[in-house]
Order: structure tokens, then C-alpha cells, then sequence
């Protein structure tokens, strides 16, 4: 048998405490030991000209200014002391259930909800990258966003506002395990409970929940978490959208079938197939250097990618 070394051992154990699944630990043990979880990188325009408009540093947001934003929610919900980023939520009523209820479902995103304002959840807290940059918002997407999961479902809950708004608006997207591949629900908790959406929420949310991305280094309140969280949403299995009947799949324009790109976005790959509805998250993930995840597009792939955001549908 091969000696297990100490450091691999000890890299274990950290991988646990982060993810608390036995899958990421193992991937973790093949990290060095000695380096602290990678955090993420931070966001910096790239230059591809790839934007449509000017990329935005919100020098005039300083770290002070959003702090005291994200605590408008009330402080004691954020910035929560944790040892595993996904709350573990108690077992499922229907331990063999075979597709979840739309009932159950939106049980989940009330109790994820509920536990946040009880201060019960695991949130980060960042300001959007995604959501800020281009012409959706342009002012600073204010983030809170907490992971839970049984057997049986992954539920995340956004706590967002923008940093103009008085108030906080919830959404959440639970994915439905029992069923292969799973099912994503996303939906706005209204006063009067989830209201089920999918036109909208399809244009950035491509391939099911997206990982963590905040617009600037310092506005993220517990960088590790919003790693950890991050992860567990790259980790997630392939799903398919639930769109509900009063809000279907919008048009997709043409697929995405740039090689540099559909090795991972395809129907058959590890994320969903890209259309032309996703030129805005592609935009920004590709400029600011997030895409394709581990090198940069040489000049004549940018010119490529360029010219297929710009074709008409
Ligand atoms: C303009 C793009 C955009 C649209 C449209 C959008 N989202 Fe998101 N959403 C994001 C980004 C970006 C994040 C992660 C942000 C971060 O890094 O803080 C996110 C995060 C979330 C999360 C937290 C889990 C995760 O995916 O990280 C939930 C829940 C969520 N969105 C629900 C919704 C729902 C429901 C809709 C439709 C009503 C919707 N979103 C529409 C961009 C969008
Ligand atoms: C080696 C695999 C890989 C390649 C190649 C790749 N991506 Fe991704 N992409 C990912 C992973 C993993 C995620 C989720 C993690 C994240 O967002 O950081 C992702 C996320 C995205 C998202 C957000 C929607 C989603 O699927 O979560 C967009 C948009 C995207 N990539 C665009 C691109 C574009 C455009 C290219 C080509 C220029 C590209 N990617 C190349 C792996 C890849």
C-alpha cells in the first residue's frame, strides 16, 4: 500500500471542513498541502473589447460603503461563523420520492429563506460581477447568497438589491436530485410566497446555479466561503431547466459551437450548450478572464467569438 503522506492527510481534512463532501475532499488531497484554499481570482477587464461598454471599477464604492449596504439586512444574518458552506437541511419527508412535488419544492426555498432571517443560513455576501457590468444594471448588484442541501435537493437562496434600492428581494433555485439528470426550479419569493420564473433568470443562468464571481477583490464579505461556495456550484451535476408555463424558454438564437468554447458548453459536456440569449454573462466571463477557466484566448479565438456575439440572428 502507498504511504500516506501527512500533508495529503491534513489537505483531507481541510477539504472537509470546506465542502464536507467526500468527492471534494479527494480532489483537494491532490492539492499541496501547504497553500490555503485558492480563493477566487480577482476580477480584472482583460481588454478583449469583448464589452459593449466600459468596464466599471465603481471607484466611488469603497469597502466601507458596501459593508454597511450588505448590513442593511439585518447583521445579524451575515457574516456567520461556519465550518461547512452548505447547511445541511434535515432529511426528506419521502425518503424514496422519485421527482419532488412543485409543493415540495417551494417548501425548500421557504425554508432556506426562513433560515436566513432566523441568522441560521451560511452566506456570502459580494457585489455581482455578472450583474453589474454592461448595460442590466451598471450601479453596484448587492448579493447575499447561502447554499443548503439533503439528500434529495441543493437549494440556494439571492438576497439582492441594488445598491440604489431600499429593499431586499429574495429568489432562490432549488435542484431536484431525485431525478437524472436534475431538474432546476428557480422562482422570486413574493410576499405571497415563490412565484416560479424561467424567460428571465434563463439569460444568465445557462447551466443551472452560477458560480461566485464578485465585481471587485474587496467587495466580499469572507472571500473563503464565497470560494467554497463557488466550488460547490461548479461540482453540480448537470440539470435541466424547469421553465413554468407563463414564463418559457425565451428565444436562443444560434448555438455557441466555437471548439475553445463547446469542449465543456455542449449538450453532451460537463456545462450546458450557450446560445446567442447568453451573450451577456459570456461577454463578461470571457473579458474579465474567467473563460475558458484555465488560459486565455489567443487574439485569433477573441476575433472568432467577436464575430459570432456580433452576428445578427
Ligand atoms: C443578469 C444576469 C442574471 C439574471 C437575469 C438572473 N441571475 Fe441569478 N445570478 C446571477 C449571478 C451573476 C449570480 C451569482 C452572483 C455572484 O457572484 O454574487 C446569480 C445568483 C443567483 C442565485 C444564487 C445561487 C447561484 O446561482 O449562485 C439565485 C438563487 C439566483 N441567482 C436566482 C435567480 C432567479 C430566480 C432569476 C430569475 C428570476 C435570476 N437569478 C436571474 C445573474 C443573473
Ligand atoms: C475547461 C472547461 C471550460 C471551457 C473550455 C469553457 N468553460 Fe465556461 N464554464 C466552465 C465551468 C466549469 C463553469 C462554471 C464555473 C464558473 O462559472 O466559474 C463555466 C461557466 C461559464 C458560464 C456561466 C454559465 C455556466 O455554464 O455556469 C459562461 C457564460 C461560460 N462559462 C462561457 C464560456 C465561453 C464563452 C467559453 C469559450 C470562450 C468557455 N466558457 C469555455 C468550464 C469551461
Amino acid at each position: 500500500m502507498k504511504a500516506v503522506r501527512p500533508d495529503s492527510v491534513f489537505a483531507f481534512l481541510l477539504g472537509l471542513l470546506l465542502v464536507g463532501t467526500p468527492g471534494r475532499a479527494a480532489d483537494a488531497a491532490q492539492q499541496p498541502a501547504d497553500k490555503s484554499p485558492k480563493l477566487i481570482a480577482p476580477a480584472v477587464s482583460t481588454g478583449t473589447g469583448l464589452l459593449l461598454e466600459p468596464a466599471l471599477t465603481l471607484p466611488e464604492f469603497t469597502r466601507e460603503k458596501f459593508a454597511a449596504a450588505m448590513a442593511t439586512v439585518g447583521p445579524e444574518k451575515i457574516q456567520r461563523p461556519w465550518t461547512n458552506p452548505v447547511v445541511t437541511l434535515p432529511p426528506h419527508p419521502r425518503a424514496d420520492a422519485k421527482g419532488l412535488t412543485e409543493a415540495e419544492v417551494k417548501d425548500y426555498m421557504l425554508e432556506a429563506k426562513h433560515l436566513f432571517s432566523r441568522g441560521e443560513a451560511v452566506p456570502l455576501s459580494d457585489v455581482g460581477l455578472i450583474s453589474t457590468q454592461e448595460d442590466v444594471i451598471r450601479q453596484p448588484m448587492l448579493n447575499h447568497i447561502a447554499a443548503f442541501s439533503n439528500a434529495v435537493a441543493r437549494v440556494y437562496l439571492l438576497v439582492q438589491k441594488t445598491a440604489s434600492d431600499q429593499h431586499w428581494s429574495y429568489f432562490s433555485i432549488v435542484q431536484d436530485l431525485t431525478v437524472t439528470p436534475a431538474l432546476d426550479y428557480y422562482a422570486e419569493l413574493r410576499k405571497e410566497g415563490p412565484k416560479f420564473e424561467g424567460t428571465s433568470c434563463y439569460k444568465c443562468h445557462s447551466s443551472g446555479p452560477l458560480a461566485i464571481h464578485p465585481a471587485r477583490e474587496d467587495l466580499v464579505l469572507d472571500a473563503p466561503l464565497a470560494a467554497a461556495i463557488g466550488r460547490h456550484i461548479a461540482d453540480q451535476p448537470r440539470s435541466q431547466f424547469v421553465f413554468p408555463q407563463d414564463s418559457p424558454k425565451p428565444p436562443t438564437g444560434e448555438k455557441l459551437t466555437l471548439k475553445f468554447c463547446t469542449k465543456c458548453h455542449d449538450d453532451e459536456g460537463d456545462r450546458d450548450a450557450l446560445y446567442q440569449v447568453h451573450s451577456h454573462p459570456i461577454r463578461v466571463l470571457v473579458d474579465f478572464g474567467y473563460m475558458p477557466p484555465n488560459r486565455r484566448l489567443k487574439p485569433e479565438e477573441i476575433v472568432e467569438l467577436k464575430a459570432w456575439l456580433e452576428q445578427k440572428r
